[in-house]
């Protein structure tokens, strides 16, 4: 039976079609669009708490005529993202879309379909436990190498730390790439890609603006980097690229029936695995480097929470560096408060791609549904007392509690994070090595301020000085 129809009773004809309350449609006014988007991007999360109030956990509009349904509901999340997960698929058109689009191309973020399902089947087996965990050493390592140049006092951009050891444990478990050299470049390149101004999407390539030329520049290195590792990888016979233990080998290998070298079947095209891999990277790094700034400005606003960690990582560790199989359960319980208080990524959208209902409204083929993951996090039905940090909300009996839908940092459902368990124990390991090291303390007076682009980060940065831990 198909999600939308009851025996023979189409879904449009069961539920009438009345929409939740909301806001006037956005016509094509492009003044009144600019000045929305304008107000919109200064604060969404305040813009759109402000409508949640006004209208209920569900309100819709018209967006350049097109049905908005937005949500902070977890059953709604839930309904949306799992239980009715299949009448609905990720946006394909509009800015932030078109935008991904141009750079990763078709990758697992930005697919859909038949193509995704066999791509995530694909790459699935790369991202198993075994490799994962074999992961755990150099996520150490370059932690530590990080904190050479630190020095006891110093104020330092942490920001910028995390991302730098987040963008070295990307290079090496994607492709195995050491040099910094490389590194760089693909660095530089994604700013570029970041940073490109909404006028390289709207507007044709030909258009002589620099921001065209910075951006269609960032695509070509990006090109010649990604496609020249790919190359020279293709080079290797398929022993050589099972015995490699990065995530690049095991896509090489990966075909339509499994990942191992025996396995037949279609192999990925070198522009799918351009897509691929170029996809990893960016959706690998930028969010965990977010979730650990965030997470030390906790800490430094919460000095009892941190020693207690403290107290577990010298209980556990007792001095040593710490492993893939340490159990640091307060560790992963202050990572997870701190993601329900600063989730990297505040919304999940999706469109419809068929007639179907969520809270029992009836959503039409075609509308969009964001569900703010943000709200959700913060709303004090499932999380008492919701802007304060308290870890031992994630004991499994507190849990156990919470509405499904209502901790959504990594999505849910099919389309869940690839990446989540890599970036759980990343974000441990990181989190506990330079712990066992330093306190990071913010600097008296520095503005803490989020801010909302594709990711969640602090808007002034995160200045925060470095002093020994008193051992
Ligand atoms: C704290 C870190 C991270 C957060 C908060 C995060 C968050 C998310 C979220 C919310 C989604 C679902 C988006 C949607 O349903 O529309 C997602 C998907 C995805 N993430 Fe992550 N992510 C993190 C780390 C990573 C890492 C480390 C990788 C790769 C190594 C990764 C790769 C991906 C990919 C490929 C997808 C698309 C999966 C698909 O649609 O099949 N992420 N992530």
């Amino acid at each position: 039976m198909n999600s939308t129809t009851t025996g023979d009773v189409p879904l449009s004809a069961r539920i009438p079609y009345a929409r939740p309350p909301g806001p006037p449609p956005m016509g094509n006014n492009p003044f009144a669009l600019l000045n929305y988007a304008r107000i919109f991007r200064e604060d969404p999360i305040g813009f759109v708490g402000g409508r949640f109030e006004t209208y209920g956990d569900m309100y819709s509009t018209t967006f350049r005529g097109v049905p908005l349904y937005v949500t902070r509901h977890p059953d709604h999340i839930h309904e949306t993202l799992v239980t009715r997960g299949q009448s609905f698929q990720k946006p394909e058109t509009g800015f932030g879309a078109r935008q991904l689009r141009r750079f990763l191309g078709t990758g697992l973020v930005t697919s859909n379909g038949d193509f995704w399902r066999r791509q995530r089947r694909m790459i699935n087996p790369a991202f198993n436990r075994r490799r994962i965990e074999a992961f755990g050493d150099t996520m150490v390592e370059k932690a530590a190498a990080a904190m050479l140049p630190w020095r006891p006092g110093e104020v330092r951009e942490i920001g910028h730390d995390m991302m730098s050891i987040t963008l070295a444990i990307v290079a090496k478990t994607l492709f195995d790439a050491d040099t910094s050299a490389e590194q760089g470049r693909v660095a530089r390149a994604l700013d570029a890609f970041r940073n490109s101004s909404g006028a390289a999407t709207i507007l044709p390539d030909w258009v002589p603006l620099p921001s065209i030329r910075r951006t269609k520049q960032a695509l070509r290195d990006v090109d010649e980097i990604v496609y020249g590792l790919i190359d020279e990888r293709r080079k290797e016979t398929d022993e050589a690229l099972a015995a490699r233990g990065d995530l690049l080998s095991a896509l090489l290998l990966a075909t339509e029936d499994g990942a191992s070298p025996s396995a037949s079947g279609a192999r990925m095209t070198r522009k799918e695995l351009r897509d691929e891999l170029l996809t990893l990277f960016l959706a690998g790094h930028e969010t965990t480097s977010q979730a650990l700034t965030w997470t030390f400005y906790l800490l430094s606003q919460h000095p009892e929470i941190e020693a207690e960690v403290q107290e577990e990582l010298d209980r556990v560790l007792g001095g040593r560096l710490a492993t893939a199989a340490d159990d640091l359960p307060l560790v992963d319980r202050v990572l997870q408060e701190s993601m329900r208080l600063y989730p990297p990524v505040t919304t999940v959208a999706r469109v419809a791609t068929e007639d179907t209902e969520v809270g029992g409204w009836f959503i039409p083929k075609g509308a969009d549904m964001i569900c703010w993951v943000y709200h959700a996090h913060h709303d004090p039905r499932w999380w008492p007392d919701p802007q304060r940090f308290d870890p031992q909300r994630f004991r499994p009996e507190r849990l156990a509690t919470i509405p499904d839908g209502a901790f959504t940092p990594f999505g849910a459902g099919q389309r869940q994070c690839i990446g989540k368990h890599f970036s759980l124990m990343e974000a441990r390991l990181i989190l506990a090595t330079i712990l066992q090291r330093y306190r990071l303390r913010l600097v008296p007076g520095h503005r803490v301020e989020r801010h909302v682009a594709v990711t969640m980060s602090p808007r002034y940065g995160m200045k925060m000085a470095v002093y020994p831990q008193r051992h």
